[in-house]
């Protein structure tokens, strides 16, 4: 199985996103790690192992970047809620799984020990992972590829032109995106046809207590009303590893908006090969709803 490191800031569908990759037998989650993105970085680190706790899955938890690189925390609780993933009655955080490192150097301890490149999936703000390739570029060789969740083709969500985790932290993601480290971005406009209605969320349910929080806290996310159901964006990254045929991607060129008056955190997405530079990022163009709903369905199945 592939293994992975996954930079995330749970979040309803960061949790959601957790659940499929740590119930997966093809993706090995080597250690998780928190960024300040949704809710704040104790709010996320205290998520991520109060699922670890519900999934009874022994995870290395790494605390990451308490706000962005050079600007002020952004959360995005009006869509997520308070704590970040509100109407569930979790079990106690595992916290014998929180490492004493920081999420660069466990990061870069895990790239350093395996055996083969590994690959980072970053579903949050991309500041640690930006804050790993500055602190220790020999990391840049032990990282196969980085599939992210993140951008915008079109339209954004937190600005006109920006996607959330770009538009928290700019700057990382301009760090990252220039990084000549193979990239695959799910942006968000295959966020968005990737979908989980009332009735998909039922089905869920009845699954397995896993699945019964997934139902309540979707009960809670306010990120979903406009698209005809619950906008599965983080999970579309670990769909990306798990079942790429769902996606048609096309190679391109992305820069990143880090000064733009009215675009900061804007990801320029070259469809039309008009900026002469050489393409730095697969970037998922478009994805089949209908093949993404039973791959999520039944890669939810394999929880308990
Ligand atoms: C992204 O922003 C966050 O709110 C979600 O968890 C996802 O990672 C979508 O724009
Ligand atoms: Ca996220």
């Amino acid at each position: 199985s592939r293994a992975i490191i996954i930079d995330t800031d749970p979040g309803i569908d960061d949790a959601i996103a957790l659940a499929i990759a740590t119930a997966s037998d093809a993706l090995d989650v080597r250690l998780i790690t928190t960024v300040a993105g949704n809710v704040s970085l104790s709010k996320v680190t205290a998520n991520a192992l109060k699922l670890l706790a519900l999934f009874k899955k022994e995870i290395p938890v790494a605390k990451g970047a308490v706000r962005p690189l050079l600007r002020d925390a952004i959360d995005a609780s009006e869509v997520h809620g308070e704590t970040g993933m509100d109407g569930y009655d979790f079990p106690a955080p595992a916290t014998h799984l929180l490492l004493e490192e920081t999420a660069v150097q466990a990061m870069y301890r895990e790239l350093l020990s395996a055996d083969e490149p590994m690959t980072i999936v970053a579903i949050g703000p991309l500041t640690n992972v930006a804050m790993l390739l500055r602190e220790f570029p020999l990391a840049k060789d032990k990282i196969a590829e980085i599939v992210l969740m993140g951008g915008a083709i079109g339209r954004g969500n937190a600005g006109v032109l920006a996607e959330f985790n770009i538009f928290v932290d700019p700057e990382a993601a301009d760090i990252v995106f220039r990084s000549g480290i193979p990239l695959v971005m799910a942006p968000l406009d295959v966020g968005w046809k990737a979908i989980v209605t009332p009735e998909d969320s039922a089905i869920i349910k009845a699954m397995h207590p896993v699945g019964e929080m997934i139902f309540s806290i979707l009960q809670r996310y306010r990120g979903a009303s406009t698209k005809g159901g619950a906008t599965m964006y983080d999970s579309c990254a670990i769909a990306y590893l798990l079942a790429p045929a769902m996606f048609t991607t096309q190679d391109v060129h992305v820069a990143i908006e880090t000064t733009g008056q009215y675009t900061a955190g804007a990801t320029v997405v070259d469809l039309n090969g008009l900026s002469g530079q050489s393409a730095n990022v697969k970037v998922c163009v478009d994805i089949d709803p209908v093949q993404f709903k039973h791959w999520f369905i039944a890669g939810l199945a394999k929880c308990k």
